[in-house]
């Protein structure tokens, strides 16, 4: 039986964080077993924000495909990819330029938010207006039915499918309605108890090295009650304690939370048990980081390889969209 299509992207537009690899890569890396996938570097959505700094891109570009196969995406199970070397995706983003409103591109949330947001940067660009439209092509280049995203992107995926249903309405029943896949994570939260994101400058870095986490976790906020030792405290409230909850077994997170409510263990105690799990959790990714970082051309040949795959399956579907469109 054929197996569905699943789809997804990230930008290359700086250094992943835990978050990122608990929220979305292992679910990515699960999805390979039962989906046909297809995983990417959205480079040029990078470029719609980021147009100014090429370089960021370029080094981004580098460490995110390091992270993708170091968090277990299997080059041999999915096609990994990156998306400027599958021209395809541009050529139909034009061409479903042709039928898209510019009403739906300009009352798509992100756009007023980030324009907001992004104060300093000029993103009152074509470029950035047409984003949730590139992303479009991204996805139903693919027929892709299933796309696992952050609940930020729904939106996106709602106007992906009312392209894809404008689309069949005018020429023909072609392309699938692309769903969000919304799975439930738990929040990881920052060393500072908010979000883990790397604007709040609260995150660990998939980069980072073993003593920099070490460092960042015997460093990381606490129930604030605990001020001395002897102080008892609630584990509710202590950021470590949500760490735990991901990280731990359940006699460790049940022997920390009684241990901080009678005030029998310390918080180093406490981070020490989370230190040596998230250790365990993350030593095969520094180990498959390590082997890559110094091998350009191991990681050119990944992208090129899965490239070509993509380029394969985009130009099956190009073909009958130009042919739709009467360009043959
Ligand atoms: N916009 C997505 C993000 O910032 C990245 C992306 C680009 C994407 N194209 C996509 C995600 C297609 C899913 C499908 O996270």
């Amino acid at each position: 039986m054929k197996k569905d299509t699943v789809l997804s992207g990230m930008q290359p537009s700086g250094k992943l964080h835990l978050g990122n690899l608990v929220g979305a890569l292992k679910n990515w890396v699960r999805l390979q077993d039962e989906y046909e996938c297809f995983y990417f570097l959205a480079d040029w959505h990078a470029l719609t924000t980021g147009y100014t700094n090429p370089e960021t891109i370029k080094e981004s570009s580098k460490d995110l495909l390091i992270n993708f196969i170091a968090a277990g995406l299997d080059p041999d199970k999915s096609t990994i990819f990156i998306q400027s070397m599958v021209p395809q995706h541009a050529e139909l983003h034009l061409l479903l330029s042709m039928i898209t409103p510019l009403g739906w591109l300009e009352r798509v949330p992100t756009f007023k938010e980030k324009q907001e947001e992004l104060v300093g940067k000029d993103i009152s660009t074509y470029g950035f207006l047409g984003y949730p439209l590139l992303q479009t092509a991204d996805i139903i280049i693919y027929r892709a039915k299933y796309v696992p995203v952050g609940i930020d992107q729904v939106p996106h995926l709602e106007i992906s499918r009312e392209i894809a249903r404008r689309f069949n309405h005018i020429y023909k029943d072609f392309f699938p309605e692309p769903e969000a896949l919304l799975t439930e994570f738990p929040k990881v939260p920052g060393v500072d108890g908010r979000k883990m994101s790397k604007s709040y400058d609260n995150a660990i870095y998939l980069s980072d090295s073993p003593d920099i986490v070490e460092q960042k976790i015997k460093t990381m906020m606490t129930d604030p009650a605990r001020k001395r030792r002897k102080d008892r405290g609630e584990p509710e409230l202590s950021p470590v304690y949500h760490l735990h909850k991901i990280f731990s077994s359940n006699s460790e997170i049940e022997h920390v939370a009684n241990g901080c409510r009678s005030a029998e263990i310390g918080c180093l105690d406490c981070k020490a048990i989370l230190i040596k799990n998230l250790f365990t959790y993350l030593e095969p990714l520094w180990q498959k980081r390590n082997l890559l970082i110094d091998k350009p051309d191991e990681l050119y040949e990944i992208a090129y390889v899965g490239s070509q795959k993509a380029i394969k399956k985009a130009e099956e579907t190009l073909d009958v969209v130009r042919e739709l469109m009467g360009l043959r």
